[in-house]
């Protein structure tokens, strides 16, 4: 399955996760795998917990390896661009060092990459600040910010490897729906600047319609790709497009089709 007509730049191919392999209950996270994302394209994956979304998500950032199949980023298998410490990750919990300054936790992971041999770019840590909209903020320690600026660092964090993707799993989900809101039109303003690819994981369907040029929607045991739907809003993304038929209509049919891949 190709989202768009563009070349893809994210290939996915017959790739499975079977964990705990050879154990007396292993567990098929993944199977049969395939689908490919063009360059700058944000693209979210949307599923009932347990089908594999975060598995999948981790497989294209190799933290884990896929049981078969085959991952590869602008031709590049993502085991070596992961080690050239090009893929950007951020999680639900910003895990930011607490003794750390923003400045240095958004430093970190640049830092470490380039320790272990990368040949990264240095990040320019107050233009990321700025475009996470934490400018001021860099003295600061992570305890001294609210959970939705902390997210913001955390996303910095990602953007200093200056990654050839950005890999995001459920990253607003713990924070409240206000917050929340304002995150994904922040997210939208960062994306239409920075133009990364994006695997965007979330539970709120709002969210992946918001958001997305493509909905990747996943059933489980095991997971699999049930459908990809395009969103044809147009760009750039405003916050009032939030309220418009077109945009209910668009969240309740995604509605309509999840009740009926788990009926
Ligand atoms: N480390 C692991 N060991 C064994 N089973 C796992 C592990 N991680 C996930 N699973 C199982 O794999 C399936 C997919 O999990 P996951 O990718 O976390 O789904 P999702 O993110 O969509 O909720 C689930 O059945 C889950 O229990
Ligand atoms: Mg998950």
């Amino acid at each position: 399955m190709i989202l768009g007509s563009a070349e893809p730049f994210i290939s996915v191919e017959q790739v499975q996760v079977t964990y705990g392999q050879g154990s007396a209950e292993p567990v098929q996270a993944l199977s049969d795998i395939n689908f490919a994302v063009p360059e700058g394209a944000f693209v979210s994956l949307i599923g009932p917990s347990g089908c594999g979304k975060s598995t999948l998500l981790r497989a294209v950032g190799d933290l884990l390896a896929p049981t078969s199949g085959r991952i590869t980023i602008g031709g590049t298998p993502a085991a070596e661009l992961r080690q050239k410490g090009r893929i950007g990750v951020v999680f639900q919990q910003p895990n930011l060092m607490p003794w750390l300054r923003i400045e240095e936790n958004v430093r970190l992971l640049h830092r470490l990459a380039s320790e272990s041999g990368a040949k990264l770019p240095p990040p320019d840590v107050e233009g990321l600040l700025r475009l996470v909209g934490l400018e001021g903020f860099g003295r600061k320690r992570p305890a001294q910010l609210s959970g939705g600026m902390q997210s913001r660092a955390a996303l910095a964090r990602a953007l200093a490897l200056d990654p050839a993707i950005l890999l995001m799993d459920e990253p607003f989900a713990a924070l409240d729906e206000i917050t929340r809101d304002r995150m994904g039109i922040e997210l939208m303003r960062i994306h239409a600047s920075f133009r990364k690819t994006v695997l965007f994981v979330t539970h709120s369907l709002a969210e992946a319609v918001f958001l997305s040029d493509s909905i990747v929607l996943m059933t489980p045991r095991p997971g699999r790709i049930a459908r990809i739907i395009p969103v044809d809003l147009p760009r750039p993304r405003l916050p009032e497009m939030r309220l418009t038929d077109e945009f209910a209509r668009m969240v309740a049919e995604l509605n309509r089709e999840l009740y009926r891949m788990m009926a």
